[in-house]
């Protein structure tokens, strides 16, 4: 773990931010706004369904792929069936969100016949699996974490499911989740494993900075590198989520840079891992191409081409690609692509088009031509069918002349 890296370089890095900071003198933190999500936004998943449940860790996918979450059924709040050992048999309800110290031990108990755990992805990690222990018992599971750290911070839920004959099902209902904390007065950020992040910022696509702090009472600020200046957060463009970090809602170009937090407690100051923002040009939707051929039917010799066109938003690069039969036996058609700016319906509008030239066609270009447009939100294909004649099938309309 480059942990020890990170720390050093946050710690220059810190010294020069620090500078910064003295300067417009600690001003009182308005900025800090807990901005709940709504809920349609959290994760949704797709079960486990069909596996079988290990003694042991419930294996959850790794970092990045899409993580499995239940949510419960709306309007009604469920029944928790998740409490925490306080001390030798005495139990206590979890309330939404926790704050322990890091070093503690973590012993949670999760009511049920079968249950499935989610925990923070840190704790999937192989090093670290030895203070993860998940025992289940006839009537309930337990979840212990030796040894805790600062970043094992987060979301931890249980829920029961129901298996018949080979078929499993989650009872959705029967979800129960809290945050904790871990507070380390060393690691006011959960770490990460890169000294930096690079994220897109696309355009009407929420963005996350996800500074995880691990101390619900640190004051969070956010910043940017070049010009070092602090971002202004007014929980509308951009809002503060001491579970999640910052939310920029209508990412624009100028959100682009380099932005990292800054958490302070207890005049301890840290910095967090940096993010590099790259802002995307965004599609608001897939193509909508539209495929033309100059001629559906033709003798063989003639020539003949297939346009295929697409109007978007300006500086949305649509990506053209054809299939038809020739191609397979290697029928090297002459492609053009071109995109120009239209005034369309009082708008401007990116034309963008690929044409696909066939000269003196044969008997093997007859068929289906498709054209497959794609920009960053997907691809549509269009086709159209040409009739190629070959010289004796075709002279019909020639003799009748
Ligand atoms: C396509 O072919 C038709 C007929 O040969 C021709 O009139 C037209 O100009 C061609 N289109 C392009 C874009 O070259």
């Amino acid at each position: 773990m480059n942990f020890k890296v990170l720390t050093v370089l946050s710690g220059c890095f810190l010294i020069f931010v620090l500078a910064e900071c003295q300067k417009e003198k600690p001003t009182k933190i308005t900025e800090k706004r807990v901005m709940k999500e709504p809920k349609a936004s959290e994760p949704k998943f797709s079960t486990m369904a069909g596996k079988k449940v290990k003694q042991g860790a419930t294996k959850l996918p790794k970092k990045g792929r899409v993580k499995p979450s239940v949510v419960p059924r709306q309007g009604q709040q469920p029944i928790s069936i998740l409490t925490r050992a306080v001390a030798k048999g005495q139990f206590q309800k979890v309330p939404n969100t926790l704050v322990l110290t890091a070093g503690e031990t973590l012993d949670l108990r999760c009511k049920g016949k079968a249950i499935k755990w989610r925990y923070p992805p840190y704790l999937e990690d192989d090093d670290v699996e030895r203070r993860l222990r998940i025992k289940h018992f006839e009537r309930h599971s337990q979840l212990i974490v030796l040894n805790s750290a600062a970043a094992d911070t987060g979301q931890y839920s249980c829920w029961s499911f129901h298996c018949q004959d080979s078929e499993c099902r989650d009872g959705e209902d029967k979800l129960s989740e809290t945050f904790i904390f871990f507070t380390d007065p060393q690691e006011l950020f959960v770490p990460t494993e890169d000294y930096y992040e690079v994220i897109q910022l696309r355009t009407n696509h929420p963005t996350l900075l996800p500074c995880q702090v691990t101390n619900p009472l640190a004051k969070v600020t956010l910043h940017r590198e070049f010009p070092p200046e602090k971002v202004i957060v007014d929980g509308i463009d951009i809002s503060y989520d001491v579970k999640r970090g910052f939310m920029i809602h209508r990412p624009r170009p100028s959100h682009a840079g380099s932005l990292f937090c800054m958490a302070s407690v207890d005049g301890v100051r840290q910095i967090s891992t940096k993010y590099m923002l790259i802002y995307v040009n965004y599609p608001s939707s897939v193509p909508k191409p539209v495929i033309r051929a100059s001629v559906a039917t033709l003798q063989a010799g003639d020539n003949f081409n297939v346009t295929c066109t697409v109007f978007g938003e300006p500086e949305i690069a649509v990506d053209f690609s054809w299939e038809y039969l020739g191609q397979q036996i290697g029928r090297p058609p002459y492609v053009r692509e071109r995109t120009d700016l239209v005034r369309h319906g009082g708008q401007v509008q990116q034309e963008s088009e690929s044409i696909l030239y066939i000269d003196e066609a044969r008997a093997v270009d007859d068929g289906l031509y498709s054209c497959i447009a794609e920009n960053l939100q997907g691809s549509t294909t269009v086709s159209t069918r040409v009739h190629v004649f070959s010289g004796t099938l075709a002279p019909k309309k020639a003799k009748a002349r």
